[in-house]
């Protein structure tokens, strides 16, 4: 039998369909690159936008017509899921199963008694790459921002216990893995009997081998000094964070029920670069919450200038049904949501640009990780996007380069010898 999965939103997805693809291949079912052709198809959906809500819509209307020439065809939905999507794709699906409960899908399929796991993160995963793993550590979110579906979707929160996290990652090492990504929707309320995100990033730091530690998402309010100082002791931790700022006012903040101030934000980054400063740090922004004015959003604009991010993942903002802030008028216009991420992408711009100048002629050390035309692509220790020519295949392999050239979004360089 042949399975295709389909896999939309963010790492922890990607991570979830890893460990479909492993229960689904422990049944002797077997992947295929091609919808086309599949007896079965996974879908791991996103819910964080309607856009992505709406691709599984398309989906539904490939099933019917495969499900005409293949009349055994079966299609699973599984990942982030609304309650009132699930009754919308209850007719486009076969089943539709909680992520949560994807050790059942051999019961489900009709093969056999499902696996005793409690946890599905503790399920050992296919991994999709050779050399980076994804790892999550805990799933769920408490926090319900007032714009954000994860809760609903995903549920409270639940960490994985460290000994399963540490046996993986020791797994990972002995295979060779350069990258492990610890994930979570909010790494910094990991708790597991005593051990907390700043204990548990030692512990993987302490693991002997030649990787790199990375995570995400940290929530500001839960980032602390005993956080930084974990970061501070460097080694395998990769001098790098991404810290969601989503507004820079006040007001905003406190309507998107986030529970720190701009203050707040701005001492934590004072402590992270006075701690480390060679730290390169990116945020999530949204513009045009409901009721944001000219005056707050020059307040966003104002951090940016002030913060000097090396990245921004700029999100304009989508009504999701049920969350606290669908009960305000979406009252911003696509076209002013617009013209506010060209504003802070303008300042991004000058901001990376300047950022990406200071490697210029050091030495960097590069994780290749993929091709484009003539230039081998990989990301260095401090996350940035690094391009190099080379004859030799280069894929998954730690490489040293002297950096040449800085451009907004990527360095160029040369390897070293
Ligand atoms: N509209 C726009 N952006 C959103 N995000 C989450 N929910 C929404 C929404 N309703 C963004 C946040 C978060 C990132 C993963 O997605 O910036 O950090
Ligand atoms: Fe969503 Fe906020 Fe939880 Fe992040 S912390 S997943 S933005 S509710």
């Amino acid at each position: 039998m042949k399975y295709h999965i389909v896999v939309y939103g963010c790492q922890m997805n990607i991570s979830d369909a890893e460990r479909v693809s492993a229960i689904l291949e422990s049944i002797n079912y077997k992947k295929t690159p091609e919808m086309n052709g599949a007896d079965l198809v996974v879908v791991t959906m996103c819910s964080i936008r309607q856009s992505a809500v709406d691709r599984v819509h398309g989906l539904v209307e490939k099933f019917k017509t495969i499900k005409k020439s293949n009349p055994k065809f079966k299609a699973i939905l599984t990942g982030c899921i609304l309650k009132k999507d699930k009754n919308k794709f209850f007719k486009g699906f076969d089943y539709i199963v909680d992520i949560r409960e994807i050790k059942k899908l051999p019961e489900i399929l009709g093969v056999k008694k499902s696996q005793k796991i409690d946890n599905y993160l503790d399920i050992i995963p296919k991994y999709s790459s050779k050399f980076s793993a994804h790892v999550p550590i805990m799933t769920g979110c408490n926090n319900f921002c007032a714009y954000c579906v994860v809760p609903y979707a995903r549920e409270r929160e639940v960490s994985r216990s460290a000994e399963e996290i540490i046996a993986e990652i020791k797994n990972l090492i002995k295979k060779d893995y350069k990258e492990i990504w610890l994930l979570g929707q909010n790494v910094n309320s990991y708790k597991s009997k005593d051990i907390n995100f700043p204990k548990l990033l030692k512990m993987v730091n302490d693991i002997p081998g030649d990787f790199w530690v990375r995570f995400t998402s940290s929530h500001p309010k839960d980032f602390n000094s005993e956080v930084i100082d974990a970061l501070a002791i460097g080694g395998k931790i990769s001098p790098y964070l991404n810290l969601p700022i989503q507004s820079g006012d006040d007001k905003v903040l406190k309507s998107m029920n986030r529970h720190y101030t701009v203050k707040e934000y701005k001492n934590k980054i004072k402590e992270l670069r006075d701690k480390i400063p060679d730290i390169c740090l990116s945020t999530d922004i949204i513009v045009g919450f409901p009721g944001e004015t000219k005056k707050q959003f020059n307040n966003t604009a104002k951090l940016f200038r002030d913060v000097e991010y090396d990245m921004v993942y700029i999100n304009k903002y989508s009504t999701r049904a049920g969350t606290a802030a669908a009960k305000l008028k979406d009252n911003i216009s696509t076209a002013e949501k617009k013209e506010r991420e060209k504003i802070l992408t303008a300042i991004l711009k000058e901001t990376a640009l300047e950022k990406n100048k200071k490697f210029l002629g050091t030495e960097s050390v590069v994780l290749i990780d993929g091709k484009s035309k003539d230039n081998w692509i990989g990301k260095n220790e401090h996350y940035k996007t690094v391009q190099v020519k080379s004859a030799k295949n280069l894929l998954g392999k730690f490489v040293k380069v002297k950096i040449t050239e800085a451009l907004i979004w990527s360095l160029k360089g040369e390897v070293i010898k």
